[in-house]
């Protein structure tokens, strides 16, 4: 079984603390027709107009809040807009509510930025995650969502029975063709009252959703009957699988897997078969009757998922590298633009510009952090960073300290990089480790 790092809060509700709000002129420039504030660290950090107060824990870098308010998921024919539209469309179609109005309703635009509560995090794991600021208080502690989850909670108190829900997710990790810290999910919620669950059931009228003394056991929570488990998890594998054909066409292969989340249980994953491997393409579950109980539906039941928009669409479209969602280059984007939403697409891959790599090796003090490497990189080389690997650890055998050594591969998407730029930006980064991570250069 496969165990998830977030962590169920005690969920008893609270008011969020709104921060401060943004000095004056930050939210008259987000009133204005003109390009979207810039975010901004200085002793605040400013994000789509809110304000936070910096601390010691704030690890959020200029490079990453520049993406905040992209929405590439927003962004008109854009491929993670096409993958969007194209779930969109089929739940649509499918789910028509008693008005023949669509049953799921669809968010896209919600802040990123949420408590570490609403994110199901209470490990608070710097290492892991974009914090903007750190209280000991659980509720005020503020970062940019893991995942689209993040959410739930909030929407379901809203009253929504059926939702959809895109966003942008940010997660520190490391930089190959495959991981980028800023990448989009889409989640979706359904609940049911027990006349909705079991009204398709032959003499469904003597089932129960809850019974009074049960167990939590590797099926079932404590407080659902087995017969609730077993059609909400029928009903959720069925919308997936319908969702997964619709997407991959009738010959694909899917497989579950058992998981663990901790705002489902039972949890597990599908997989899809993609040119002979394996690929986890969502997570899903039987959502915790905590977190309805504490959004004020407690007498419904629940399931959700959450899926990867970049892993469906670069198996999709055949997209090589992550970092191509960011590309501005109309030779990209073209790709993707048409009348019709349905139509076949594959991607011509761009000429591949020559990558030109460079290592870096450094002693390391006890506090040193990869993560905090792999950002330190990305925020100085952006995106003409391809790729950062580990070659080679070394203690050394009298002092035992410890030296590592990455190679850092270049490449621009666009054009052929000079070995002058690689250089300048190579010395940046090598002089900021020793200034903020406090390794020791062995260049
Ligand atoms: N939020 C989970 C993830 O990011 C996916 C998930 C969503 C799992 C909803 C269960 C229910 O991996």
């Amino acid at each position: 079984m496969r165990l998830r790092g977030f962590f169920l809060p005690s969920l008893k509700p609270r008011p969020f603390l709104p921060p401060r709000p943004a000095p004056s002129n930050q939210r008259r420039a987000r009133l204005s027709d003109g390009p979207a504030p810039r975010p901004l660290i200085g002793p605040d950090v400013l994000v789509q107009g809110r304000s936070f107060p910096r601390d010691d824990f704030t690890n959020v870098t200029p490079r990453i809040l520049e993406k905040v308010g992209v929405n590439l998921h927003n962004e008109k024919q854009h491929p993670l807009w096409v993958i969007k539209e194209r779930i969109k469309e089929h739940f649509y179609s499918s789910y028509v509510g008693r008005w023949g109005n669509p049953l799921f309703s669809v968010h896209d635009n919600l802040s990123p930025v949420v408590t570490v509560q609403q994110n199901f995090d209470r490990s608070k794991n710097i290492k892991k995650y974009y914090y903007l600021y750190f209280s000991f208080s659980f509720h005020r502690t503020t970062m940019l969502r893991a995942h689209t989850s993040a959410h739930q909670r909030e929407l379901v108190s809203a009253g929504l029975d059926a939702f959809l829900l895109a966003g942008d997710v940010y997660r520190r990790d490391e930089i190959d063709s495959s991981h980028y810290p800023v990448f989009h999910q889409m989640e979706g919620v359904r609940l049911f009252s027990d006349h909705e669950l079991f009204s398709s059931v032959d003499g469904g009228q003597v089932l129960s959703l809850f019974e009074g003394s049960g167990w939590r056991t590797e099926q079932k929570q404590q407080v659902h009957t087995l017969e609730t488990v077993k059609l909400l998890e029928f009903n959720l594998k069925d919308t997936l699988r319908s969702l997964v054909l619709t997407l991959f066409g009738p010959e694909v292969e899917l497989r579950w897997v058992e998981c663990f989340f901790p705002f489902t249980h039972p949890s597990f994953e599908l997989e899809v078969r993609f040119r002979g491997q394996w690929l986890e393409v969502l997570g899903c579950g039987i959502m915790e009757q905590q977190i309805l109980h504490s959004a004020g539906a407690g007498h419904k039941v629940g399931w959700a998922f959450g899926l990867g928009l970049e892993r469906l669409a670069m198996v999709l479209f055949d997209i090589p590298d992550i970092r191509l969602f960011w590309s501005r280059d109309e030779r990209f984007l073209r790709q993707f633009r048409g009348d019709d939403l349905h139509r076949p697409i594959r991607f011509q891959p761009l000429s591949r510009f020559p990558p030109l790599h460079n290592d870096i090796s450094f002693w390391i003090p006890d506090s040193f952090s990869q993560n905090d490497f792999f950002d330190l990189v990305r925020n100085i080389g952006g995106d003409l960073v391809e790729q950062v690997t580990l070659l080679d650890q070394f203690t050394h055998p009298k002092t035992g300290r410890r030296s590592e050594c990455y190679r850092i591969v270049y490449r621009h998407m666009e054009r052929t990089l000079t070995q002058e730029e690689v250089r300048t930006t190579h010395e940046q980064i090598e002089r900021a480790a020793e200034s903020e991570l406090g390794v020791h250069g062995r260049y």
